[in-house]
């Protein structure tokens, strides 16, 4: 593939016009647009920003068609076989895998930082016990914001570090404090002689002054989930957490943006509405009558958790989510879910249907999360919170990488004008 400019002409003036083409290490080109404004007085169009890079990133590489998902160039498959999540934090923040010593050093960090200031745990005490704790992480989020002094400033290189830090390490201790709270429990705070997925499972579920017992496969699958959910690319979370720093924002007020984009349904909120569809469809034999409803036009309802904007191939992360739902299933004595026989079944009937196929519509990341998270005990208003801890990871690296990047500049797309011309103003008296 040649860096060739595109040559374009206008079709009013025949002026013909060159826009540069940018080529990546791997992956689609871009066609550099940032002059055709100033050029020839024209906007691109691209709702949804399907078809739109809006910056350089050496991060996470997707491949929709092939399904291949690549953090800082490292198979997700690899990752999920052989790192820890605090490991994979560090490739993200950092873009190099940690040595023992660093990251010896990077677990003490996080585990000396988990705690959270009183102040900021007393942000429950505005919220009823039936909230939803994605609305509690999020405020949690911007009481962070109010809270620290120390790691606001984002011209400073080691305010920015301490911020990672806090985020990386303090967040699942806010959501376990929403979890506690939304469950009539007094909050635990971290312990500190446990690992980060450990510690997480206890301060969910642990008892004040009794030995935590839980199964190793908890904390095996919960590591597994948070290397999956731990970054992927431009996603409309992660593009939050971009579009509001870059407008200087607070950090943790941009983290508190992307944590309120993730828990919409079509996003990071699907791995709830998955269960609860599951739920919906009660038996196998109802399953036709749902795929009909999510093939009819007419009907809104969609088959959660299918489908991707950039996968047109099985999710990778799917596929390994759904071998790991049989070891936890096993190894908890569930073996006979009958939620997992109808994902199974759904997915089974979905992937041979016409209609899926032409679309390309396969189980994302969110389809089956939501098996192990009820096996492991965590409730359904739960899921997407266990999904912010982990994407914290990525919109950091993000957030961080926009920071330094020179090209950055505040955020602020144009439009297509299909509203009223200029027209004079009529007197109340006047209208009809
Ligand atoms: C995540 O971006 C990311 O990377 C996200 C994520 C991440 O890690 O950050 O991967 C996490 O958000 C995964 C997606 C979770 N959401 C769901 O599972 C919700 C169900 N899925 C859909 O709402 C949908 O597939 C989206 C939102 C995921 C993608 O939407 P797009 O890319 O805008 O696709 P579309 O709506 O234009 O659909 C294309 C066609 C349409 O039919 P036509 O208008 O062409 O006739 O496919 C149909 C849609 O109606 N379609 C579905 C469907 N998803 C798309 N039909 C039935 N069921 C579905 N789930």
């Amino acid at each position: 593939m040649t860096d060739k400019n595109y040559i374009l002409e206008n079709p009013d003036t025949g002026e013909k016009f060159f826009l540069k083409k940018d080529l990546g290490s791997i992956g689609p080109s871009v066609l550099d647009v940032t002059s055709i404004y100033s050029k020839q007085g024209i906007f691109t169009f691209d709702p949804g920003f399907a078809a739109t890079a809006s910056c350089k990133s050496d991060i996470t590489y997707i491949d929709g068609e092939n399904g291949i998902l690549m953090y800082r160039g490292y198979p997700i498959e690899v990752l999920a076989k052989s790192s820890s999540f605090l490991e994979v934090c560090f490739l993200l923040l950092n873009g190099e895998l940690p040595n023992q010593d660093e990251l010896n050093n990077y677990e003490k960090l996080i585990s000396d930082n988990s705690n959270l200031d009183k102040t900021v745990l007393n942000t429950l005490k505005g919220f009823k016990n039936d909230a939803h704790p994605m609305s509690i992480l999020s405020a949690m989020l911007n009481s962070m914001a109010a809270f620290y002094h120390d790691s606001i400033d984002i011209n400073k290189e080691d305010q920015r570090n301490t911020f990672n830090t806090n985020i990386i390490s303090q967040v699942p201790t806010a959501a376990a404090a929403a979890f506690r709270h939304i469950t009539n429990k007094s909050f635990l705070g971290p312990d500190k002689s446990l690992g980060y997925c450990e510690n997480i499972l206890k301060m969910f579920f642990g008892e004040k002054d009794s030995e935590f017992k839980f199964d190793p496969i908890s904390s095996e699958a919960l590591n597994l989930l948070l290397i999956l959910h731990a970054d992927h690319e431009q996603n409309c979370s992660t593009s939050t957490v971009r579009m509001s720093g870059s407008s200087g924002v607070n950090p943790y007020a941009a983290i508190s943006a992307g944590v309120t984009a993730l828990w919409g349904p079509a996003h990071g909120g699907a791995n709830e509405a998955v269960i609860n569809m599951l739920d919906e469809i009660g038996s196998i034999d109802e399953i036709d009558t749902y795929v009909d409803k999510a093939k009819d036009k007419n009907d809104p309802f969609r088959l959660m958790g299918f489908g991707h904007r950039v996968y047109k191939n099985y999710d990778p992360r799917a596929a390994i989510i759904r071998e790991m739902c049989h070891k936890v299933l096993e190894q908890l004595g569930e073996k006979n879910s009958p939620t997992l026989d109808k994902a199974i079944k759904l997915e089974e009937i979905a992937l041979k249907d016409e209609y899926f196929i032409e679309k390309n519509l396969y189980p994302n990341v969110d389809f089956y999360s939501g098996i192990i998270y009820q096996a492991i005990g965590i409730p359904k208003s739960m899921f997407t919170v266990i999904f912010a801890i982990a994407r914290c990871a990525g919109w950091l690296a993000h957030w961080n990488e926009m920071i330094k990047d020179p090209l950055t500049r505040i955020g602020r797309p144009r439009q297509l004008y299909t509203g009223k011309r200029k027209r004079n103003y009529l007197p109340i008296k006047d209208r009809r």
